[in-house]
Protein backbone atom coordinates (compact mmCIF):
# COMPACT_ATOMS: atom_id res chain seq x y z
CA UNK A 1 0.00 0.00 0.00
CA UNK A 2 0.97 3.59 -0.54
CA UNK A 3 1.00 5.29 3.01
CA UNK A 4 1.44 8.41 4.62
CA UNK A 5 3.30 9.06 8.03
CA UNK A 6 3.75 12.24 10.15
CA UNK A 7 4.99 12.55 13.87
CA UNK A 8 5.98 15.26 16.26
CA UNK A 9 8.65 14.98 18.43
CA UNK A 10 6.66 12.79 21.04
CA UNK A 11 7.14 10.01 18.70
CA UNK A 12 9.91 10.27 17.02
CA UNK A 13 11.19 6.28 17.72
CA UNK A 14 7.54 4.81 17.33
CA UNK A 15 7.64 6.26 13.68
CA UNK A 16 10.61 4.89 12.64
CA UNK A 17 9.41 1.60 13.83
CA UNK A 18 6.51 1.45 11.55
CA UNK A 19 8.19 3.00 8.75
CA UNK A 20 11.19 0.28 9.27
CA UNK A 21 8.49 -2.74 9.55
CA UNK A 22 6.09 -1.62 7.01
CA UNK A 23 8.97 -0.59 4.23
CA UNK A 24 10.33 -4.69 5.19
CA UNK A 25 6.47 -5.88 4.34
CA UNK A 26 6.90 -4.24 1.10
CA UNK A 27 5.05 -0.79 1.51
CA UNK A 28 5.75 2.33 0.13
CA UNK A 29 6.03 5.06 2.95
CA UNK A 30 6.57 8.44 3.04
CA UNK A 31 7.66 10.27 5.83
CA UNK A 32 6.38 13.82 6.62
CA UNK A 33 7.13 13.01 10.47
CA UNK A 34 10.30 14.68 12.24
CA UNK A 35 13.30 12.48 13.06
CA UNK A 36 14.69 14.46 16.18
CA UNK A 37 13.56 15.08 19.50
CA UNK A 38 13.36 18.65 18.77
CA UNK A 39 10.20 20.21 19.64
CA UNK A 40 7.53 20.70 17.00
CA UNK A 41 3.29 21.26 17.39
CA UNK A 42 1.03 18.50 16.45
CA UNK A 43 -1.07 20.41 15.06
CA UNK A 44 0.93 21.82 12.54
CA UNK A 45 2.35 17.69 11.48
CA UNK A 46 -1.48 16.75 11.25
CA UNK A 47 -2.20 19.76 8.54
CA UNK A 48 0.82 18.69 6.53
CA UNK A 49 -0.13 15.05 6.20
CA UNK A 50 -3.94 15.71 5.96
CA UNK A 51 -2.96 18.20 2.92
CA UNK A 52 -0.80 15.79 1.40
CA UNK A 53 -2.93 12.86 1.70
CA UNK A 54 -5.86 15.30 0.51
CA UNK A 55 -3.92 15.75 -2.34
CA UNK A 56 -4.31 12.47 -3.19
CA UNK A 57 -2.29 9.00 -4.06
CA UNK A 58 -2.22 7.76 -0.72
CA UNK A 59 -4.09 4.34 0.55
CA UNK A 60 -4.17 6.06 4.09
CA UNK A 61 -2.31 8.14 6.97
CA UNK A 62 -0.82 7.11 10.06
CA UNK A 63 -0.17 9.83 13.06
CA UNK A 64 1.74 9.86 16.00
CA UNK A 65 2.78 12.07 18.57
CA UNK A 66 3.23 11.53 22.41
CA UNK A 67 -0.02 10.29 23.10
CA UNK A 68 -2.17 10.10 19.94
CA UNK A 69 -4.79 12.15 20.88
CA UNK A 70 -3.59 15.53 20.04
CA UNK A 71 -2.76 15.40 16.74
CA UNK A 72 -5.64 13.12 15.60
CA UNK A 73 -8.00 16.28 16.89
CA UNK A 74 -5.74 18.36 14.91
CA UNK A 75 -6.32 15.65 11.53
CA UNK A 76 -9.86 15.49 12.12
CA UNK A 77 -10.52 19.33 12.11
CA UNK A 78 -9.43 18.87 8.38
CA UNK A 79 -12.73 18.60 6.11
CA UNK A 80 -12.35 14.99 4.77
CA UNK A 81 -10.03 13.66 7.53
CA UNK A 82 -11.15 10.89 9.55
CA UNK A 83 -8.54 9.72 11.99
CA UNK A 84 -9.11 7.29 14.33
CA UNK A 85 -7.12 7.15 17.81
CA UNK A 86 -6.73 3.15 17.81
CA UNK A 87 -5.88 1.19 20.77
CA UNK A 88 -5.92 -2.39 20.34
CA UNK A 89 -6.81 -5.21 17.24
CA UNK A 90 -11.02 -4.62 17.51
CA UNK A 91 -10.57 -0.68 17.34
CA UNK A 92 -8.38 -1.37 14.67
CA UNK A 93 -10.33 -3.35 12.89
CA UNK A 94 -13.69 -1.34 13.31
CA UNK A 95 -12.25 2.00 12.36
CA UNK A 96 -12.20 0.56 9.18
CA UNK A 97 -15.42 -1.31 9.10
CA UNK A 98 -17.90 1.31 10.17
CA UNK A 99 -16.06 4.90 10.03
CA UNK A 100 -13.64 4.24 6.81
CA UNK A 101 -11.64 6.21 8.68
CA UNK A 102 -8.35 7.03 6.55
CA UNK A 103 -6.01 7.75 8.90
CA UNK A 104 -5.03 6.26 12.22
CA UNK A 105 -3.18 7.46 15.30
CA UNK A 106 -0.79 6.45 17.81
CA UNK A 107 0.87 7.37 20.68
CA UNK A 108 4.70 7.08 21.34
CA UNK A 109 4.34 7.67 24.75
CA UNK A 110 1.68 5.09 24.98
CA UNK A 111 2.26 1.34 26.65
CA UNK A 112 0.21 -0.66 24.44
CA UNK A 113 -0.56 -4.43 24.38
CA UNK A 114 -0.14 -5.19 21.26
CA UNK A 115 2.52 -4.20 19.09
CA UNK A 116 1.37 -1.23 16.63
CA UNK A 117 2.67 -2.83 13.68
CA UNK A 118 -0.05 -5.89 13.81
CA UNK A 119 -2.63 -3.10 14.50
CA UNK A 120 -2.04 -0.79 11.17
CA UNK A 121 -1.89 -4.77 9.56
CA UNK A 122 -5.80 -5.36 11.11
CA UNK A 123 -6.66 -2.06 9.81
CA UNK A 124 -4.94 -2.39 6.56
CA UNK A 125 -6.86 -6.49 5.86
CA UNK A 126 -10.13 -4.90 7.09
CA UNK A 127 -12.93 -3.17 4.93
CA UNK A 128 -15.00 -0.68 4.58
CA UNK A 129 -18.79 -1.92 5.40
CA UNK A 130 -21.19 0.76 3.58
CA UNK A 131 -24.49 0.84 3.62
CA UNK A 132 -25.81 1.97 7.05
CA UNK A 133 -22.47 3.16 7.62
CA UNK A 134 -21.86 4.89 4.68
CA UNK A 135 -25.18 6.74 5.64
CA UNK A 136 -23.26 7.89 8.72
CA UNK A 137 -19.77 8.94 7.38
CA UNK A 138 -21.95 11.34 5.23
CA UNK A 139 -23.57 12.72 7.91
CA UNK A 140 -20.05 13.15 9.92
CA UNK A 141 -19.01 15.12 6.35
CA UNK A 142 -21.98 17.30 6.31
C1 LIG B 1 4.26 16.81 23.15
O1 LIG B 1 4.96 16.94 24.33
C2 LIG B 1 2.92 16.14 23.41
O2 LIG B 1 2.06 17.03 24.04
C3 LIG B 1 2.31 15.67 22.11
O3 LIG B 1 3.19 14.79 21.50
C4 LIG B 1 1.00 14.92 22.23
O4 LIG B 1 1.07 13.92 23.20
C5 LIG B 1 -0.20 15.76 22.39
O5 LIG B 1 -1.35 15.26 22.39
Amino acid sequence: MNILIANDHGAVELKSAIVEALVAKGHRVENLGVDSGDSVDYPDMAKLAAERYLAGGFDFGILCCGSGIGISIAANKVDGIRCAQVFDLYTAEMCKRHNDANFIAFGGRVEYGVPVVDMIERYMASEFEGGRHQRRVDKLRR
